[in-house]
This record gives C-alpha cells, structure tokens and sequence, in this order.
C-alpha cells in the first residue's frame, strides 16, 4: 500500500519518533511505502514531498522538531483546497493520508474526512497538551519539563536576590503546561486561562509568602491567563497572519504592577520557544513510537476517520472528529491541588 503523511502546525519534540514509526512498521509488517509532505498540509497543496524509507527515518528518534518541516497551511481555507488534496492522493497513487497536528491541522483533517471522505488517520500533537479524544498529546511532557528544569534554575537566583520572578510558559488556551511545571517545579503562585486572576489576590500571596517564610518568590504564568473580569485591563494582543491573537508576553505587563503592588523587585523569564525545541524526553519518545506504529495498522486495515489515543496506559483509537470537540483544559480538582502550594 502507499501511505502519505504530514506534521503540520507548531512543530514539538517527538514528531520525529512519528515519522520513524510509521515507516518502520509500514515497511516491515505492510509493505507499505510512505509519501512525506513538507511542511503540513502546504506540502500536500503545492504537491512537495519527499520519499520516506527506512534510511531517512534512521538516527532522528531523538531528534526535535520534524524532518518533514511544518506550517499552519489549511487545506480548507487555501482556494481549491479539497480539490488540491484530492489530486494529491490520486497523482501519488495514495490509499490515504497520516496527519501529524494539533488544533488547526487536524480540525482540518477532520472535516475533509467527515464532509468530504478523504482518507485521513490523525495523530494528536501539541505541547499545548488541549486536544479532546486523548488523555496526552506528543510534545507536552518535553515542554513540561523544558519549563521544570527553567523554574528549578530561577530558584537559586530569585533566592540569592530577594527577586519575584515571573516564568511565562505557552498555553493558549489551557494552563497544563503551567501547572505541571509549577507544580513539579515548587512555583509559589500559578496563573493559567481556565482560572482568571486577580493581581491584587496574586500579591497579597506573594507578600504573605516573603512576610512569613523567605523573600523570594516564582510565579508560573501562562501566556493564555487573563484577569478576573472588572479587574486589570490589559491591551488586545496582535493578530498573526493566520488570524490568531499573538501570544507572550503577558509576564511583561504584570511584571510592574506587582513591583508596584508589593514593593518587591520582579524580574520576568519567558520561555517561548524553548519549549517547542530539542531532544523529546522518553515519554514523548514512547508516544510518538507507540501513536505511530497504531496508526500505520490502522491504515493497513482500512481505518481510516479514526484519531490515535491514550487512555491511562492504552493506547486505542477514537473516532477523528473528536479532535473537533470542546478542547481538554485543566480540571479544577488539579488546579486546586496546584493551589495548596501557593503563597
Ligand atoms: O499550540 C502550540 C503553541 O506552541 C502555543 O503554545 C503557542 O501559543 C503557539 O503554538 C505559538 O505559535 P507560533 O510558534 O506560531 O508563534
């Protein structure tokens, strides 16, 4: 059989374990041979691609990033996009196609799928860790402890200067990244999208803190967090050219407002795209391996429509039009067992 695949939206750590799995099984137990599309789905539009045998899958398991490349390229969007997708598969005498995404890519996926029966399987990823139909995506246990070794590095400094230091770490919309780094990491106070704060609450933690135990203090906040509603008014972020608010950089604005507040000095760390980059940890590892080597038998029996998952130590699959439900934010009972370590 002849399988296409593609990684496409924020690249992250473990995509590489991917691409390594599905053709090392699809070579050896299906005599399958993969198709890679650069850079998402504009490798698919554009009809680049590249051939993906054993030989250019060997030494990148723990390599970052993807050697496919990646965009957020949408095939719904682009003019003619199912049409291009569709010419694709049948130029390269497809029998389907394997995307490797997050959000946008396999929102995309999905709707072909669904409303157009293009042959999609689709393997969550995002360091984001949001997406619905699995307890974990690849990428997000890298970022996580990208930002716990970050929070362990500013301890020292933020105790030997008396400082407050603000860590933003990415999440757009949910905090897991924050709370398992500022949980792991020992942060003082934790500010994620799915519990707006108030600063004034913030500070009176923080003071409370320096007041009756040590004078420093790391506050984990994530790009995606925003103010209790009638409190701090921020200004509207950016749009980047896909449309989507700019994030990062929210450390920055309240960085002086709690200097203010507390009299403290605040220093501001933020780890961007350092938590996207680098060796994938072994769990990502594992993942990727295990997402890939059930989704090549998924397309070798004809399974296309169904998303890769893991649920508690299993991995299954779900159906693909999950990845289109409400996205997985932080339960409160986490956050709450997060909070008994704040201030
Ligand atoms: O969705 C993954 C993610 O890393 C978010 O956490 C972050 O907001 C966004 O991508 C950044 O995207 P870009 O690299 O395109 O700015």
């Amino acid at each position: 059989m002849h399988v296409g695949i593609l990684t496409g939206g924020g690249d992250c750590p473990g995509l590489n374990a991917v691409l390594r799995a599905v053709v090392r099984r699809g070579t050896q137990a299906h005599a399958a041979e993969i198709l890679g599309f650069r850079d998402g789905w504009r490798g698919v539009l554009d009809d680049d691609t590249m051939e993906l045998g054993t030989a250019a899958v060997t030494g990148i398991l723990q390599r970052g990033g993807t050697i496919l490349g990646s965009s957020g390229a949408d095939p719904i969007r682009a003019t003619g996009g199912v049409d291009r997708v569709l010419t694709a598969l049948r130029a390269h005498g497809l029998d389907g196609l394997i995307v490797v995404g997050g959000e946008g890519t396999l929102g995309a996926a999905a709707r072909l799928s669904g409303e157009h029966d293009v042959p999609v399987i689709g393997i969550p990823k995002t360091i984001d860790n949001d997406l619905p139909g699995t307890d974990v995506t690849v990428g997000f246990h890298t970022a996580a402890q990208v930002a716990t070794d970050a929070i362990d590095r500013l301890h020292s400094t933020a105790e030997s200067h008396d400082r407050v230091i603000l860590v933003e770490v990415m999440g757009r919309h949910a905090g897991w990244i924050a709370v398992y780094a500022g949980m792991a990491g020992g942060a003082d106070v934790i500010l994620i999208p799915e519990q707006p704060f108030d600063l004034e609450e913030v500070c009176a933690r923080i003071r409370h803190r320096h007041i009756s135990r040590t004078s420093f203090s790391i506050v984990v906040v994530a790009e995606g967090a925003t103010p209790a509603p009638g409190t701090l008014v921020l200004p509207e972020p950016e749009l980047d050219p896909n449309g989507f608010p700019k994030l990062g950089g929210l450390a920055t604005l309240l960085a002086p407002e709690i200097a203010r507040l507390t009299g403290y000095e605040t220093r501001v760390t933020i780890l961007g795209h350092l938590q996207r980059g680098g060796s994938p940890v072994a769990f990502d590892r594992m993942l990727g391996t295990r997402f890939g080597i059930r989704a090549m038998d998924l397309a070798a029996a004809g399974g296309w429509g169904r998303m890769t998952s893991r649920r508690g130590q299993e991995i299954l699959d779900v159906p693909l039009a999950e990845a289109l439900g409400p996205r997985a934010l932080v339960p409160l009972d986490l956050y709450r067992d997060a909070e008994v370590f704040f201030g």
